[in-house]
């Protein structure tokens, strides 16, 4: 599937490579990688260890610069090679949102709170944020374990308070490294589709890095990453 030429771009990067070390220690992780994708679009990243996947990911999160290439997102650009043209950090807080393959919640926060405080560090007031944080809940499923502690929840319903938390400040992109990896085949499907409807719905995008195969079916684009190079996954030439 081709980018329709109006769409709203979320991501564009341009010719991305990472060098790691140098000399004798000098790994490239990632060797001119170029992406686009629209918003609305929730795009696969699969790949072998130490494919860069990560790599990739954390460059297009602003946590890790490349050594060369640009970043654009939504529109504005970030990073030209390791010189960053905004301010990272609240560029971040307010345009991307993160889901790792741990949860990470806060554990003597609430799940409402735990969603509302990425909204208050925003600046927004506690009643909103906690408005908010509940209408996220309510949206991803698990509004009614909105006032347990995380060590309470299943490894499904921790994973879904992290996709609130990282949709909390309506991010233009989010992306997940590995989100599923510890849940059952069943809660990762879950975890899946709700990245599907989030981007369908939200006008957000969304990358995804997985090695579950069997959730493919989910994703509008599947990418494939092998020694630091991108390329098109087989399974789009299902769709394309
Ligand atoms: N901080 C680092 N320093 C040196 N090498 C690294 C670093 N991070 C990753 N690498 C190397 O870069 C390559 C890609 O790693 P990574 O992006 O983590 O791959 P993946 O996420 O696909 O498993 C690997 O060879 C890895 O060892
Ligand atoms: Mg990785």
């Amino acid at each position: 599937m081709s980018v329709p030429p109006n769409a709203i771009l979320a991501l564009e990067a341009e010719g991305l490579t990472k060098i790691y070390g140098s000399g004798n220690t000098e790994v490239v992780a990632m060797k001119d990688v170029s992406l686009t994708v629209s918003k609305r679009q929730v795009i696969a990243l699969l790949g072998p260890s130490g494919a860069g996947k990560s790599t990739l990911l954390t460059a297009i999160g602003l946590i890790n610069p490349p050594t060369s290439g640009r970043i654009t997102i939504g529109g504005q650009p970030v990073m030209d090679g390791p010189r960053s043209l905004v301010d990272l950090r609240a560029f971040r807080r307010k345009h991307l949102g993160f889901v790792f393959q741990k949860a990470n919640l806060i554990p003597f926060l609430t799940a409402v709170e735990n969603v509302a405080v990425a909204l208050e560090i925003n600046g927004e007031t506690p009643a909103k944020a906690r408005k908010r944080a509940m209408e996220l809940l309510d949206y991803l499923g698990v509004a009614d374990r909105s006032r347990n502690l995380p060590e309470a929840l299943s490894g499904g319903q921790q994973q879904r308070i992290a996709v609130a938390r990282a949709l909390a400040n309506h991010p233009s992109l989010i992306l997940a490294d590995e989100p599923t990896a510890a849940l059952d085949s069943f809660r990762g499907r879950q975890v899946m589709e709700l990245f599907r409807r989030v981007a369908h719905e939200r006008d957000s995008a969304v990358i995804v890095v997985t090695h579950d195969h069997r959730s493919l079916d989910v994703f509008d684009q599947t990418y494939e990453m092998e020694d630091g190079l991108l390329r098109h996954h087989k399974s789009d030439l299902l769709h394309s």
